[in-house]
């Protein structure tokens, strides 16, 4: 992995960014990692405005691996502002172009599990 990469990834998991609680959330949502057991929390607020649903703010809690927590903060700072449109149509290599690297089929799992968690959490919302 170069080191810039590296870098970014450690950056991400000591000072993850959205980390916490939301106030005032549309919906709430999390998920498991089945082969380590570690789960991640997401908590977003949908603004509706004319003709679409906007991520206006998103947080998330929960334990896991560097990449587990690197790919969440990377990916909370990634679809805020974004429609919930955009947001799930995502796919596994979007997440992999934020990190920066490549990853063992083991750490993709670690790498989707925060965007597995937006997707659910956009399908249920209400708004
Ligand atoms: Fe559990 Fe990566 S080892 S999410």
């Amino acid at each position: 992995m170069d080191n810039l990469y590296r870098d970014n990834i450690l950056d991400h998991y000591k000072n993850p960014r959205n980390f916490g609680i939301l106030s005032d959330p549309s919906v709430i949502s999390e998920e498991e990692n089945p082969s380590c057991g570690d789960r991640i929390k997401i908590q977003i607020r949908i603004k509706e405005l004319p003709g679409k649903k906007m991520i206006e703010d998103i947080r998330f809690s929960g334990e896991g691996c560097a990449i587990s927590i690197a790919s969440a903060s990377l990916l909370t700072d990634f679809v805020k502002g974004k429609t919930k449109e955009e947001v799930l149509t995502l796919k596994t290599e979007d997440i992999l172009k934020l990190l920066g690297t490549v990853l063992t089929p083991a750490r993709i799992k670690c790498a989707t599990l925060p965007l597995e968690v937006v997707h659910k959490t956009l399908l249920l919302a209400k708004v």
